[in-house]
């Protein structure tokens, strides 16, 4: 077994600190973090301007080498697309007392192993937010919550004060839990995006355009967040199945049953996780679960 690394300098406004990688999210977390007060002094990324664009804004930080940034650097941000996070780690001679870290919700730290034999400690510093345009990322940044791994208790330390400085909430992960912590993100992300595909597409069919339909539906979203917010995932949740509105779930489904089975079975599917909910919020009893559960059934043999 490795022994562990350590971080060898102090608290992170010392650290030197570099990117290998100016995209999205390296670009709006190096600006971040400058404007946080921390020393962002090198980047490298495959294309000049793209670093030059990371670099712009930030007082002393120069474009340079991969090889160069670990150089220059106490920590590194390695913030490459996650294919090759492994494979740009493995290309560069790391050192003792620094460290590397990515920023891939899914990656394991592991994939860093490479930086920790040359002696350097390893970590995963993953912001949960989605980054598309890096200014408005720096903006929708505070108030999120950053998912910090490491072994080292040096490093640990210097990504829970980084997190704190960007006004981010630290969420410890267990080494080897990326795979499931991932996917529980990507049902409040991108499945949210199947869900309103599905109520666009019902919306299409009486010709209002996707426009409309969002202009109607986003508020309801909203007011769901909300109330989920406030009452938690059981008790926060709205709708006929949480009144016990029987016919109303029936309609739904004549309604829906000529789209096709696909529709229907998408209906179906997430109208008995709801049956569930509900049962599990006090809202509907064993008896009219299973009447909930014999008329989705009867939908889907129709
Ligand atoms: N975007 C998000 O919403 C988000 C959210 C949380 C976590 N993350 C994580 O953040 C990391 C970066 O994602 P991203 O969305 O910022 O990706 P991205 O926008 O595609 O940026 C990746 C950058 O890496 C650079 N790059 C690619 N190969 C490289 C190499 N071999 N050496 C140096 N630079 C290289 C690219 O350079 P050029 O542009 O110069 O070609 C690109 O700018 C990933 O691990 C991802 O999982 C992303």
């Amino acid at each position: 077994m490795t022994a562990m690394n350590t971080l060898s300098l102090g608290a992170s406004h010392s650290l030197r600190i570099g990117f290998i990688g100016a995209g999205r999210l390296g670009q709006a977390l190096a600006w971040s973090l400058a404007q946080s007060g921390l020393r962002v002094v090198a980047v490298h990324s495959l294309v000049e301007a793209h670093a030059a664009a990371l670099a712009e804004p930030i007082q002393g930080c120069t474009t340079v080498s991969a090889q160069a940034v670990v150089d220059a650097c106490d920590l590194v941000f390695v913030t490459t697309p996650d294919s090759v996070i492994q494979n740009t780690c493995d290309e560069l001679e790391w050192r003792n007392g620094q460290a590397a870290v990515h920023c891939s919700g899914v990656t394991e730290v592991d994939a860093l192993t490479t930086a920790r034999s040359h002696g350097a400690c390893i970590g995963g510093f993953h912001p949960m937010q989605t980054f598309g345009d890096p200014h408005a990322a720096v903006s929708s940044l505070p108030g999120c919550t950053i998912t910090v791994e490491a072994e080292d208790a040096g490093l640990m330390r210097v990504l829970l004060e980084m997190t704190q400085g960007l006004g981010c909430v630290a969420n410890q992960l267990p080494a080897g839990m990326r795979g499931r912590y991932h996917a529980a993100a990507g049902y409040t992300s991108q499945f949210i995006n199947a869900l309103f595909d599905q109520a666009v597409c019902l919306w299409q069919t009486w010709g209002a355009t996707e426009e409309q339909a969002l202009r109607a539906l986003l508020p309801l979203a909203q007011g769901t967040l909300s109330s989920i917010q406030r009452a938690g995932v059981a008790r926060g949740m709205p709708g006929p199945v949480s009144r016990a509105d029987l016919s109303s779930i029936d309609k739904h489904l004549r309604a829906i049953s000529p789209m096709g089975e696909d529709m229907l079975h998408f209906y179906t599917t997430l109208c008995l996780r709801t049956v569930a909910l509900a049962e599990q919020a006090g809202g509907i009893d064993a008896q009219q679960v299973s009447q909930f559960k014999d008329l989705l059934q009867q939908a889907e043999e129709r």
